[in-house]
């Protein structure tokens, strides 16, 4: 049964955990205090607490939360000069603020990382709303001749409609790597695999057949059954509905979620497990990087509509699924979910979550070392806050502009929490506007004075431009925004779903 697998998966990971612990790499807490070190900073600000009754407890009060008011200007290039051209965007100010971002925020790619080698390790046929699927499973094999000990095998699952007529478009989404349906035995199949069970235990202990007697119906493996069983993820199953592909990338198998782990994965990799200096690249941009890496496989299949591949993640994923866009232009479009501080909310904005807390030992592992001097009280260069930071949010988001780019939210009362800062993120999602104008493209249609912006009702869906918008009634998730998504790509892209 699918149980086995599942079982099997955990003994796996579990094994890995260990053998990190006993290596007796840093921990969270000592890389971060390095990295601080090395940024001569001796002390941080606490982040904002989440508890009401914390004395730094997170602001609420729309009132307090714009001490920066001022954000830096979008189309004003840092030695002053206005951008007034598409050309001057592209060719000036889109780099540089990709350098400042990569400088100050994500952190930058070394020149170095080794290649990316994918194979099919395992296919299955499933079906998926109805609809008959090719899943598999695919292994990205990072070269790690530079530094054996540090193995990275990227994990993705690749579903894609059967018989499709054409190349399909694909969403990529961070999310565990694993069979939506997996097939299930036939009724012969399970009736071996229950038979063998069963006298397998029966050798272990012959006491057991007195309960396999008194419950002659019970068995461990039960057949495929009908109707099938729903996929594990309904976003999957809109997706495949629509016509769509849909590609689950694992984001553990690229790199660690834990500031423990950044002596391993792509960046313990690419470092041959050294410590980060503080301007390279961060978790989330190690993320993107995976994502561009199985781009760079999906455009080698003739399934795959390779000039409509796009990029989703909800929370930490989707901070990473913005960088993964932002920096990619490849990447058609973007679904950005619940992203919050590091990915469309202003570091400005003093509500909910703040840059402090993103430059503690628990997430500092997500951005470049740099990112850290922004939540610095003391140290070598002195005190700095968000408000020193050369760059804001809404230039991160514009850079995904003229492509697709869909900003997703829940509401607090459903589980989307306050702490994302939902009205600043709209705010930062006006003021981007202007770099899809600039380039003949259409922004929300709200105007871009952000600072008069306020949230439109929920369920309003601005999805008129190729910059969107919807903030949903659900929960700490993009499902309920799926069918806006798909409806608004569709007709941006031209693409039909099949009857
Ligand atoms: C925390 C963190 C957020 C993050 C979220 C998540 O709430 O503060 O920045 O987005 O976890 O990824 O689940």
């Amino acid at each position: 049964m699918a149980g086995t697998r599942w079982r099997v998966g955990g003994w796996l990971l579990t094994a890995a955990m260990l053998t990190a612990a006993a290596n007796g790499t840093p921990t969270a807490d000592q890389e971060h205090a390095a990295m601080m070190r090395q940024l001569g900073i001796t002390a941080l600000r606490p982040g904002a607490s989440g508890d009401p009754e914390a004395p730094n407890a997170a602001n609420y009060d729309p009132a307090k939360a714009n001490p920066y008011p001022v954000w830096p200007d979008l189309l004003t290039m840092a030695d002053g000069r206005r951008v007034t051209t598409p050309d001057m965007w592209r060719r000036e100010r889109r780099p540089e603020l990709v350098a400042l971002f990569e400088r100050e925020i994500y952190g930058r790619v070394p020149a170095d990382v080794p290649a990316v080698a994918w194979r099919v390790e395992s296919a299955d046929r499933e079906f998926i709303a109805g609809r008959p699927v090719v899943a598999q499973q695919l292994v990205g094999h990072v070269d790690s001749r530079a530094a054996p000990q540090i193995p990275v095998d990227i994990r993705a699952t690749l579903v894609l409609p059967a018989g499709a007529r054409g190349p399909v478009p694909v969403l990529i989404m961070f999310a565990p790597a694993r069979y939506p349906v997996p097939s299930l035995p036939d009724a012969r199949e399970a009736e071996r695999l229950d038979a063998a069970m069963k006298a397998a235990l029966l050798q272990r202990d012959p006491s057991l057949a007195t309960i396999f007697a008194a419950h002659p119906g019970f068995a461990f493996v039960e057949p495929s059954g009908f109707p099938p069983a729903p996929p594990r993820d309904e976003r999957v199953a809109r997706l495949v509905a629509d016509g769509w592909g849909v590609a689950l990338l694992d984001t553990a198998t690229i790199q660690a979620d834990d500031g423990a782990g950044l002596r391993a994965g792509i960046i313990g990799l690419a470092n041959r497990g050294r410590a980060r200096t503080p301007e390279q690249w961060g978790a989330l941009r190690a993320w993107g990087w995976g994502a561009s890496r199985l781009l760079d496989y999906l455009a080698t299949r003739s399934e795959v509509d390779a000039a409509h591949v796009g990029i989703e993640g909800v929370s930490r994923w989707g901070k990473a699924a913005l960088v993964a866009a932002a920096f990619d232009e490849r990447f058609a479009m973007v679904l950005i979910g619940s992203s919050g501080e590091g990915g469309v909310k202003p570091h400005r904005r003093n509500f909910g979550e703040q840059v402090e807390n993103l430059a503690g030992a628990g997430s500092h592992h997500w951005m470049a070392g740099n990112f850290l001097k922004y939540a610095a009280e003391t140290g070598r260069f002195g005190r700095k806050t968000a408000a020193d930071m050369p760059v804001e949010a809404h230039e991160m988001l514009a850079l995904v502009a003229p492509r697709l780019a869909f900003v997703s939210y829940g509401v607090p009362e459903a589980g989307d929490a306050l702490w994302l800062d939902q009205q600043g993120s709209y705010m930062a999602t006006v003021a981007a506007g202007r770099a899809w104008t600039l380039l003949g493209a259409h922004d929300l249609g709200r105007g871009n004075d952000y600072r008069a912006a306020l949230l439109p009702p929920v369920g309003t869906a601005l999805l008129d431009g190729e910059l969107a918008w919807r903030q949903h009634d659900g929960g700490h998730t993009d499902g309920p925004n799926m069918p806006y998504f798909l409806r608004w790509a569709d007709a941006k892209i031209g693409h039909r779903p099949p009857r």
